[in-house]
């Protein structure tokens, strides 16, 4: 009796789930002891995993998700890359678009999944509460469509991520005040894990199993703090078929580069004899030797079968941290698809041109140093070209610039001063990549476009948690359009009070 009734109350359950494409989950954020390098604190989670639990939904699906504040700060969740159509309410970012949700308090957040397709992410944007507030988001072709590619026989999230012994509110605590560069972390990690070569760490370093022959879709994310990495997997190349949530013109390498918030879907065939192979993670950085950890993270991809795994496994070769040449030629490889499948809508008359230079510091008049940058209110419908002009007014930096609310195209990425004479017709108004995060190399330029037909309130900053506390960051106001369908949705009942 009892199990036809649950059954039944499962029934009604998936039937109710099904009903709209929509799904519920709860996240219940509080602190859980965690051991790594040998040591143990307690760290801010999402149902007590790290990296925090994968959201599945397919292309167009709306979600509800319960965030319950468990913990003893206050925090906010961002659907990262999630264009979230009038839908600011949701987006994440404290005391932006939100009051944090205070200790003990709850938020349902809607989360609206339209024309994005691959992979996403979700993160806590309160202060530095992401470095373990984090997780996955997949988001499959519609029933009834398929991958640009054969279909993989599995796939895995393969989330990059930076650890430090301290606790995190005291790592932004001390680095808050102090002007410099924050303590340096002491280990990369791969799936949460900071593998063979540090200390205390081999018997957890994660493994991935692959049958020979078959074809595997790792979703990769970089979820690092402060630190853009290099990834390679020994004797295997990759083919990079997408990058946030957005199709890509298939391409082959045996090393990615990815920034801080930026995803990368890439193909690995398993065709090599089987055997262990180590797959690895290391930084790359236009900081100074001692500013930031040069060690590397492992895991262990392990082949099935009868057979005596050579050890130590075979390691990929990882460029130098400070490889721009590798780094920038990787991202810069990005193509869009541009088929009729999945065809391209870059804007070409554009009617607001936006110049932003980008420094580690500002001019001071009078003692007055601003932070940040004014607000852009711009109209609804607009055509923007934003243009970033990497500067060396301090230190010359890279910056993955990260924009809520939007994809936009990446028209070009140089190195140097952008020449407005020159460089646009350098552009590419072909099948430029559709991106939410773009990495401007140290001294140089990105180019982007997009249309401003997401009314609302949508920030846009540095995705190096230390540049954006120190003001890389900004916002845009679009305004509401004439007709219903593009004016603000109402804020939801329960939005966090301040
Ligand atoms: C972090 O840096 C501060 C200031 O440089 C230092 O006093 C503190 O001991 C460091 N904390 C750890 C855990 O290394
Ligand atoms: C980098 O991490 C390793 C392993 O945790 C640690 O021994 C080393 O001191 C760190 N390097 C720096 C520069 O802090
Ligand atoms: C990887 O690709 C490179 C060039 O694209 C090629 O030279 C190399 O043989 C490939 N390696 C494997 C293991 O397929
Ligand atoms: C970083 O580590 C690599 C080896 O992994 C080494 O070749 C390089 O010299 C190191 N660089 C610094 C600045 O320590
Ligand atoms: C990169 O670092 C290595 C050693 O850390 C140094 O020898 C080399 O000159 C550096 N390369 C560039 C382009 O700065
Ligand atoms: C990347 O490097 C290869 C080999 O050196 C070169 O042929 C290609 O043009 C480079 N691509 C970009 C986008 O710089
Ligand atoms: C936005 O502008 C384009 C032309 O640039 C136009 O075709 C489209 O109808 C406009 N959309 C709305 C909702 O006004
Ligand atoms: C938490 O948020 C509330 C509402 O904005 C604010 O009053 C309070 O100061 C915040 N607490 C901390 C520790 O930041």
């Amino acid at each position: 009796m009892k199990v036809s009734t649950s059954r039944l109350i499962g029934f009604f359950l998936l039937f109710f789930y099904h009903c709209e494409a929509c799904a519920y989950y709860k996240f219940v954020v509080k602190e859980v002891p965690y051991t790594r390098l040998c040591s143990t604190k307690n760290i801010l989670t999402v149902n007590g995993q790290f990296p925090g639990p994968t959201i599945y939904v397919q292309k167009g699906d709306t979600i509800f998700v319960d965030v319950y504040n468990r913990g003893s700060y206050n925090v906010t969740i961002h659907w990262h890359g999630v264009r979230q159509p009038r839908n600011p309410w949701s987006d994440g970012p404290e005391y932006i678009t939100q009051c944090p949700i205070q200790p003990g308090e709850k938020f349902r957040q809607k989360i609206i999944f339209t024309t994005e397709e691959g992979t996403l992410w979700w993160h806590a944007h309160s202060e530095w509460s992401r470095a373990t507030v984090h997780g996955a988001m997949v988001i499959y072709p519609k029933m009834g469509t398929s991958y640009p590619f054969p279909e993989p026989d599995a796939e895995i999230p393969i989330i990059l991520g930076q650890w430090w012994k301290e606790d995190i509110v005291m790592l932004y605590e001390t680095f808050l005040p102090s002007g410099n560069i924050e303590n340096v972390s002491n280990a990369y990690t791969i799936n949460g894990q900071p593998g063979d070569l540090y200390a205390c760490s081999k018997q957890e370093t994660f493994r991935f199993n692959v049958e020979r022959g078959l074809t595997y879709l790792l979703r990769i994310v970089n979820s690092c703090i402060s630190d853009s990495n290099f990834f390679s997997i020994a004797n295997h190349n990759l083919t990079v078929v997408g990058s946030d949530a957005s199709y890509l013109k298939p391409f082959e390498r045996s090393i990615i580069s990815i920034a801080p918030g930026q995803t990368i879907d890439v193909l690995l065939e398993a065709n090599q004899s089987p055997n262990h192979y180590y797959m690895a993670a290391s930084v790359y950085t236009v900081l100074f030797k001692g500013l930031f950890n040069n060690t590397t993270t492992t895991a262990i991809v392990e082949y099935s079968g009868n057979y005596t795994p050579s050890w130590p496994p075979a390691f990929p070769f990882l460029p130098l941290y400070n490889d721009s040449q590798a780094y920038d030629n990787f991202t810069e490889s990005f193509r869009s698809l541009a088929d009729k499948e999945h065809p391209i809508d870059v804007p070409m008359e554009i009617n607001t041109h936006l110049f932003y230079t980008i420094s580690m510091n500002s001019l001071c008049k009078d003692n007055f140093c601003p932070v940040g940058t004014k607000a852009m209110i711009l109209d609804y419908n607009s055509t923007v070209e934003l243009l970033f002009q990497g500067t060396s007014l301090f230190r010359g930096s890279d910056h993955p610039i990260h924009l809520h609310g939007f994809s936009f195209y990446v028209m070009r990425i140089g190195l140097g001063n952008f020449d407005k004479d020159k460089d646009p017709s350098t552009y590419n108004l072909v099948d430029p990549p559709l991106q939410n995060t773009v990495h401007v190399p140290k001294n140089g330029w990105a180019a982007i476009r997009f249309r401003a037909d997401n009314p609302g309130v949508w920030f846009m900053h540095c995705h190096f948690d230390r540049h954006m506390t120190w003001g890389m960051n900004t916002v845009f106001i679009v305004k509401n359009g004439k007709s219903p369908e593009t004016k603000l949705l109402p804020p939801p009942p329960d939005m966090p009070p301040c």
